[in-house]
């Protein structure tokens, strides 16, 4: 949740920090601070209450010296967001500072123990209790037998026994006023990343913060200890055992973490949907001779996978609702029974297992807490789990058993777009080439679907490039102006069935995040249950309707909102639709099958909430109380 960062080398630390804070804020952005180590052992720290802009007034004002230093951006847990809980966080003397992103679960206990050896707290949070027990640990000596070592040692020491101390996540920066020349990182079930710079070394939470150095990282796994200096870095085990850095280069283009001229990163990871879903869909899609093949290389479809009694997909949030229509898409094309299920619920009741179930979990950052639980669960019953992630490295990545990547490019707006078409793409392909496997889908249907699929992104291209085309009266000026009208409302609905349902609750999730506005999702036909209650005229009804089956359906739900005065907008693919006759307003998307229709559905929803949120005065790349990866149960 929250953002760290860590520098050392041969340039000043504290401006460096503060870039690569401005790149993590999307994390956090209740706070910000940092601490920065001078040549002559002084630590300087500088820290505030309020999105970074308020750090770097600080910072204008201060002369910070000192080539070593750690940041953080927060998103708080433990302790109201203020300059006292903003990270770091440092012992008494101000020798030893710690950044800290993830929860200390058994912190009050421990903060009760060190209350009983005078240590004096200055904050609530549960960071607090890391940097004093390391004090601790480093001054007493008390667990040592080797009271002659080394002050180095001593320090390595006292880190690990902290680590073995504390209970449940965390990824920790650390600086030691006695040892300028180094950065003490570790981890557990939180991301950090080791950039491997030329004559400097850096820590993030996240690969964006780092590209302005270097593309060569390391990404530390549990329970391992890096120590940075600014000419290289050091790698142990908790035990003490020195390790070797295997490296990954990191391919993105830095300008893939640029904004590029658009006004919001979400604006921009809109509009790149298109080529997202080209890049997720053509790499395994191979053509020969006319005919069209889906290939994995990740995948080795053996018997198992056609034999599998039954799907689970678990997933949190966006990535929840790209389960749902996993759960539509694996039905219709493999007639295999579905189980989508909220991570967060999944790991908490008592599944039931069968070992031979296709187990997929599905996560753009690949660290929601969470979606991790639920994936360890499964993995410890003996489940296969095939994780579908958009971050390479990342711990879902590492631990699943197979992965397949969303190639969306860095998401950094806290609102999901490009990483749930992706998914969304990823799991028709899985879908498709199961059902094939399976004998559910004849050749000549295989290669239909290949055939519509590869039109999707032209059909995203339609609507966002503004392209004219007779089959679609949807672009973003229109959207624009339909939301200026009406994104004071006071309730929006949306509503749809099956996949349109499934739009609808992505719809309204994209809506209330970023714009605060009170939207709920309905399956249509539930209205009459209850919902429909809630209807007056301070209602907008937002409708998905791609399914021709069931038109006739969902245009009496309309009808029956509207006639309680509700104002109501249609989303359909049907070019003459009656729809026209019973909605106050109707946009046509470009035509596709109404299985892939999520899809293309989802874009003008999506650039809805984002004009509702820019009209509201929010700012959609840092809506309130959010941050983009939930690392936190
Ligand atoms: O990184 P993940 O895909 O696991 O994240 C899951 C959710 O936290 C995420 O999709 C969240 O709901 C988004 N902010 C929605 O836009």
């Amino acid at each position: 949740m929250c953002g760290i960062t860590g520098y050392i080398g041969n340039e000043e630390a504290a401006p460096i920090l503060l870039r690569s804070l401005k790149k993590l804020e999307y994390r956090g952005y209740d706070s910000a601070g940092i601490a920065v180590m001078a040549d002559n052992s002084k630590i300087n720290l500088q820290k505030s209450k309020g999105q970074i802009k308020a750090l770097e007034d600080l910072l204008a004002g201060a002369a910070i010296d000192g080539r070593t230093g750690i940041g953080h951006t927060r998103w708080a847990t433990h302790g109201e967001p203020s300059d006292t809980n903003s990270h770091p966080h440092t012992n008494e003397s101000l020798s030893i500072a710690i950044v800290h992103n993830g929860i200390i679960e058994n912190y009050l206990k421990l903060k009760q123990w060190l209350q009983t050896k005078n240590v004096v707290f200055k904050s609530d949070t549960d960071t607090e209790v890391a940097v004093h027990l390391l004090n601790y640990f480093y001054k007493t000596e008390s667990d040592l037998p080797a009271a002659n070592d080394s002050s180095e040692k001593r320090f390595f020491n006292a880190v690990v026994q902290t680590l073995h101390k504390i209970e449940g996540s965390y990824a920790l920066g650390i600086i030691c006023s006695d040892f300028t020349d180094r950065i003490y990182a570790v981890r557990k079930d939180n991301p950090l990343i080791i950039g491997l710079g030329k004559n400097e070394n850096l820590i993030s939470s996240d690969v964006p913060a780092l590209l302005e150095h270097t593309r060569q990282v390391y990404f530390l796994d549990d329970n391992e200890i890096a120590v940075l200096y600014r000419n290289h870095v050091d790698l142990f085990q908790d035990s003490g055992e020195k390790k070797s850095i295997h490296s990954t280069t990191i391919n993105w283009n830095i300008d893939a973490a640029e904004k590029n001229g658009y006004a919001h990163f979400m604006l921009k990871e809109i509009h790149e949907q298109a080529k997202a879903l080209g890049d997720t869909l053509h790499p395994r899609i191979k053509i020969e001779n006319g005919c069209s093949e889906i290939l994995f290389d990740e995948i080795q479809f053996d018997s198992s996978w056609v034999n599998a009694p039954r799907i689970v997909i678990t997933a949190c949030g966006t990535a929840y609702h790209a389960a749902v229509i996993g759960k539509y898409a694996f039905e219709y094309f493999t007639r295999t029974p579905v189980e989508a299920d909220i991570a967060s619920e999944y790991r908490y009741r008592n599944p039931v297992f069968n070992k031979d179930d296709i187990f997929i979990v599905i996560s753009q950052s690949g660290e929601t807490a969470d979606t991790l639980a639920a994936m360890r669960l499964a993995k410890s019953k003996g489940a296969h789990v095939l994780a579908i992630t958009n971050t390479v490295g990342s711990t879902l990545a590492r631990e699943a058993d197979l992965v397949v990547y969303t190639w969306a490019g860095p998401e950094i707006a806290v609102a999901s777009t490009k990483a749930f078409t992706t998914q969304l793409m990823c799991i028709y392909l899985l879908a498709i080439k199961l059902g094939r496997l399976k004998g559910q889908i004849t050749d000549c249907a295989y290669q239909t679907y290949i055939k519509e699929l590869l039109q999707i992104p032209e059909s995203v291209k339609e609507i966002l490039n503004h392209t004219e085309h007779a089959d679609c009266s949807i672009n973003e000026d229109v959207v624009k102006r339909f939301a200026s009208l009406q994104f004071s409302k006071t309730k929006m609905f949306f509503i749809g069935r099956q996949f349109d349902y499934a739009v609808s609750m992505e719809a309204a999730l994209k809506l209330k995040e970023i714009s605060y506005t009170h939207s709920e999702s309905f399956a249509a036909g539930e209205l009459k249950h209850g919902p429909i209650a809630l209807v007056d005229s301070n209602t907008l009804l937002i409708t998905t309707a791609t399914q021709p089956a069931l038109f006739e359906k969902i245009a009496s739900n309309i009808r029956e909102v509207s006639s309680r005065g509700a104002y109501s907008l249609v989303i359909t693919n049907e070019k003459d639709s009656a729809f026209k006759e019973i909605a106050n307003e109707v946009w046509i998307i470009p035509k596709s099958p109404e299985y892939f229709s999520p899809l293309i559905s989802i874009i003008p929803l999506q650039l809805f909430a984002y004009y509702c949120a820019v009209l509201r005065g929010n700012d959609p790349d840092k809506p309130r109380n959010l941050a983009k990866s939930v690392t936190v149960e």
